[in-house]
This record gives C-alpha cells, structure tokens and sequence, in this order.
C-alpha cells in the first residue's frame, strides 16, 4: 500500500503531520466511486478559514485533516473520468460540487446540493463541509473531476508561475467574488476590511476590475506595511474607533462606492482596545458605503462558535444595525465563494501576467513537515500566504 501524509487536527492549536491513508476513490459514505481522480498534490495552502477550526471557534472534529487549497498533478483517473488525463497538473476549486444539481447548474458551486448530507456545500478538510478528506497532504482524492478541475495548458510554463497558480483553488477567486459582488468597476473606491491573504486578493482584484483607489484597513503593523509596499493604500485602524472619518483623512469624505468585508466573525473592534466584536466590520461598512452601493462577504460567519463571547454568538447571531444598509439600500452578497465562476479568467490574467497574486500575499513556500510552524506564525499574523510544498517541487 502507497504512503500518505497529512496535517492533522489534533485540538485547539494543536495540528501534526501524520501519516495518513493513501486516497481512496471513494465518496465519504464509504461509497466506491468512477468519477474521481487521485492527485499528487504540488502546492497546498494554509488558510484564514482553517485557523477559524484550529483556534478552537468551530465544531471541527479532532482527527479531521486540514486542507481545501489544492493544486496537484493526476496520477489515476477513475473509470468514468473522461476528459482529465493522468499527468494533467490541475487546480482544484475549494469547493467539492456535482455538476449535476440545481446550484452547480446555476453555476453556485459554494452550495451544490448533493456533495454534504448536513447542509448545502461541500469542502475538502473542512468543519460541516461533507467529511472529504483534506488535502495539506501528499496525495488526495478528487471527485467529479470532469467537473471540477481546470487542467493548465503548459505544464512547464505553469510550474514557472506555479506561486500565483496555487491562489486560483481559493483567496483569488474568492477575493475577485468578493470586488464583483460589491460592484466593484472602473472608477470606483474601494474599502476592504482585512489585510490578510484574501483581503489583499480582493485588492489586487479591485485593481484589475478597475478602481480608482483601494484602501485596505487593519491594526497589524506588518501587514499594513505589506498594504503599502505592494500599492494599496493602508488604514490603520488602532488609530480611531470610526471608520468614516479615517477614510475622510484619505480620500476628502467618509464614504467609498464599494466594499469587502474580509475579516469575518473573528473580528477585532477598530480604535484602541481591540476586543473581539463579530459584527463590527459589517456595522462599519454600511456606514461608509454610498448609498446604493454594494458589500461583498467573503469573510466566513459561523452557525456554531464554541469560543464566542456571549450566548447569541455561539450561535452566531451577530447584533447588526441592519435598518442603516437597509436605508441606503445596500445589497449584500455573503457565502462561500463559487470557485468554478471564475477561476479559468483568473488562471489566463495569471498567465498572461496581469495579476501578481504571488507577490501581493507575499507567498511563502513552507515544507509540509513544517506545517504546524506555518500555522503558528500565520496565526501571529504574519504578513504571508503559507504554500506547503509536499513533495519538494517548490525549488523553494
Ligand atoms: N467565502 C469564502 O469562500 C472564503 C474563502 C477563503 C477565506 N474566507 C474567509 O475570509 C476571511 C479572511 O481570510 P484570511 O486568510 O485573509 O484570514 P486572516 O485571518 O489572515 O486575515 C484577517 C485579517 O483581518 C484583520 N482584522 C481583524 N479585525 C478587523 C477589523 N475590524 N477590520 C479590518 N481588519 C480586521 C486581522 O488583523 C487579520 O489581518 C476569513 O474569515 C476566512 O475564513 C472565506
Ligand atoms: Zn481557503
Ligand atoms: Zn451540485
């Protein structure tokens, strides 16, 4: 029987690099499956969405392992899979979807009906997600591959920008939902909450859907520098508790056309205390929203939070000024991001050098027996994207 590692969930803040099962092409249940492909997986990412798990505010199981960033070269192919080939090299959206149902027709991938028996949407390695099997590993099951993966067109030419490419399985496209759903175009001003790897996709996406100017607010010294040094304009938000009148110093008035929220339920209050506030990020962007305007979501709200607050937030009941986006007739768009939707444009303007996503999270390649190490510093909040590199292929 083949080898397999992986990183495995042992607890709050407690993850390790263990051996694990060698892929099976089966479906969760247990069910034996033609319709799947097993991959050798070249680069995996830590996320902002497993800290969430590991820091203890989700439901997550201990022994699960972690995982939903996947990039990785086929190396079988289930007896249905008709047109990916061994030896393609292939992303792999975060999102696990059929192809088959209502929403993966409708092109909402985030929610397929059939891929998670709890609720709609399915995730490899993730907490209520349908049990696939994550992939910070060195091999992993893929299923409806047909459907799900994008093969690149030059092996070579993609192993050379394989740093970008590995942002297409998650934080560029959902960053780019993020800016589309908030009707980010030409001319417009953009605020995004959060200076973390999808606050800054949703930046660099800003910038190629147009934007006259893109402010990225956070209280983390180095990843505003980060804002900064890559061409975004930081807001240091330990510097007032209102968000207005910091972007009224920048821009001459309290008010930006569009905004993104990617912080999430973790949420620190702006100003000098910092405690955590989970509806903090959405109450400030609809007072600085212009009237009619629009709030992309990306950032993760949970149904259960063992480690809230106070009782309505264990049950992530969030206390919103709801009546202010109402008044100014905001429009909201929440959920898990629809990788499918977008990742083919992504994967081109990658290719054809238009976006530097590598370069503006500051990807930084990390061995898999360094998991645990990554996940620590990220958690510190460094200002990086971490890229496992399983199998040495990195040449980092
Ligand atoms: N919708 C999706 O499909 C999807 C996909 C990927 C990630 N996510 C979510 O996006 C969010 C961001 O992910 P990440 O990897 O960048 O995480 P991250 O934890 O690295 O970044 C979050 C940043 O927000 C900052 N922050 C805290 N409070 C703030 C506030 N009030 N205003 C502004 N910034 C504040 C933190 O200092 C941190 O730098 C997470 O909630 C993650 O789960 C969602
Ligand atoms: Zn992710
Ligand atoms: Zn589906």
């Amino acid at each position: 029987m083949a080898e397999n590692r992986g990183v495995v969930f042992l607890g709050q803040n407690k993850v390790e690099v263990q051996s694990i099962d060698f892929p099976k092409m089966q479906n969760p249940a247990g069910k034996k499956v033609g319709h799947g492909v097993i991959l050798k997986v070249v680069s995996t990412n830590i996320c902002g969405s497993d800290q969430h798990m590991v820091r203890g505010r989700t439901t997550a199981p201990t022994g699960m392992v972690l995982g939903h960033e996947i990039t990785g070269e086929v190396i079988e192919a289930g007896s249905d899979v008709e047109y990916i080939k061994v030896g393609d090299l292939v992303t792999v959206p975060f999102n696990v979807a059929c192809g088959r149902c209502r929403t993966c027709r409708e092109q909402q991938t985030g929610v397929c009906l059939n891929v998670n028996p709890g609720r709609a949407g399915g995730a490899y390695g993730y907490v209520d997600m349908g049990g696939w099997i994550g992939g910070q590993a060195e091999f992993v099951f893929v299923p409806y591959a047909d459907f799900n993966l994008i093969p690149f067109p030059d092996k070579a030419q993609a192993m050379e920008k394989i740093l970008d490419l590995t942002m297409l399985s998650d934080i560029l496209p959902t960053g780019f939902h993020g800016a589309v759903t908030a009707g980010v175009g030409v001319g417009s001003t953009v605020y995004v909450a959060g200076a973390g790897p999808v606050g800054m996709a949703a930046a660099a996406s800003a910038q190629i859907l147009g934007a006259a100017v893109v402010l990225v607010g956070d209280m983390n010294t180095d990843r505003l520098k980060h804002v900064a040094d890559v061409g975004f304009v930081p807001v240091d938000l330990r510097e007032g508790d209102n968000l207005g009148e910091l972007i009224e110093k920048i821009l001459g008035k309290p008010e930006v056309d569009a905004a993104i929220d990617a912080v999430g339920f973790e949420a620190k209050a702006q100003g000098k205390n910092g405690q955590e506030a989970p509806a903090t990020v959405l109450n400030s962007l609809m007072s600085v929203v212009r009237a009619a305007g629009g709030i992309g979501i990306p950032g993760l709200y949970v149904t259960e939070d063992p480690g809230a607050a106070d009782a309505a937030g264990k049950t992530g009941n969030l206390s919103l000024r709801f009546g202010l986006g109402w008044a100014k007739s905001h429009r909201f768009y929440t959920g898990q991001t629809p990788v499918l939707k977008y990742n083919r444009q992504l994967m081109q303007a990658i290719l054809h050098g238009r976006i530097p996503i590598a370069k503006i999270v500051n990807a930084t390649v990390i061995s898999l027996g360094d998991a645990a190490e990554g996940y620590k510093a990220f958690d510190s909040g460094a200002a990086k994207k971490f890229v496992l590199d399983p199998h040495g292929l990195l040449g980092k």
